[in-house]
């Protein structure tokens, strides 16, 4: 079905999101199958990681799978220079499939432009993360038993956050009401609004983080603000530590609010949260391994 790549979580239909969810529960059943014998993966990472390329590599390993690639530009021909395009062109000479993680927003789409060799986005700047998405889906149909008419509270970085960006993307089709809790200088780009406009999706947005959303909310999504986007520090120093949840603002919760994170979390979640039952970010990342699965055999038409 996605046999020209997986680029963005909006290049897929609810029937295809749904399909992919259902084999993500296939392969947390059945973690080791011996689907790509034969196959080389490529994971090329022009930006650090740790979950998504390592529990991309798992979900290869777990699956028989070969891989080659890079984790750090300065040990390819990228640092003398190489363009995309050539990189792409000879690693799809190498491989079955490439999985890429990019500084530039539309790298992936770019690349998936120039070779026939599918191309997973594994993030591309600021603008989306398709299998963190995935993974978030079934995190949230894991936890929630459903999809639909859920409450979700997104909670710091919204305009540089390509978690968050590809989330309410894949979402929409699931009847959602979303809190959008930001500072004036990350508030969601008009761009997602529209989006959810279009799509008749409700959503709030507010400055402040208050207990009465949390109460309300089925699924809270926390991100980072995310130092590494800002060309002016001052201005990350000026938002950085503005949104902590702690134990406590969690007392009034609904029984099943989960509490979900992309991760790396840089204080945004304090370590005492980590021991409620409504912390679920440590098991959400390694529902990342089965996602990647899913979508690797599905690029691949396995
Ligand atoms: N969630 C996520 O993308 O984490 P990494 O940056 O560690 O891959």
């Amino acid at each position: 079905m996605l046999n020209k790549g997986f680029v963005s979580i909006v290049d897929c239909s609810k029937q295809d999101i749904l399909h992919l969810v259902e084999r993500t529960e296939y392969f947390e059943q059945n973690f080791n199958q011996q689907l790509l014998k034969d196959k080389i993966c490529a994971t090329l990472f022009f930006e650090p990681s740790t979950r998504t390329r390592l529990s991309f590599e798992i979900a290869i390993s777990r699956l028989g799978g070969q891989i080659i690639g890079f984790s750090d530009v300065a040990t390819s021909s990228i640092s003398k220079g190489e363009i995309l395009k050539d990189t792409i062109k000879i690693i799809s000479n190498y491989a079955d499939v490439i999985i890429m993680r990019h500084y530039l927003e539309g790298a992936a789409r770019y690349a998936s432009e120039v070779t026939d060799v599918p191309i997973i986005n594994a993030g591309d700047g600021t603008n989306q993360h398709p299998s963190q998405t995935l993974l978030d889906i079934y995190s949230i149909y894991k936890t929630q038993g459903t999809l639909c008419d859920l409450t979700i509270t997104v909670v710091g970085d919204l305009k540089y956050g390509r978690t968050v960006h590809s989330l309410l993307n894949g979402m929409s089709h699931f009847n959602p009401t979303f809190h959008f809790v930001a500072p004036e200088e990350l508030k969601l780009p008009v761009v997602y609004k529209h989006f959810m406009d279009k799509n008749g999706i409700r959503y709030f947005d507010h400055s402040d983080f208050l207990i009465d959303i949390i109460n309300q909310t089925d699924i809270l999504y926390m991100t980072r603000v995310q130092r590494e986007r800002f060309t002016d520090l001052m201005e990350y120093e000026k938002v950085k530590n503005i949104y902590i949840l702690s134990k406590e603002m969690l007392i009034g919760s609904k029984d099943n609010l989960r509490i979900m994170h992309p991760l790396p979390r840089f204080g945004e979640i304090t370590l005492d949260v980590d021991g409620s039952p409504k912390a679920y970010y440590f098991d959400q990342a390694k529902n990342g391994i089965f996602a990647r699965q899913a979508i690797i055999c599905n690029v691949l038409s396995l």
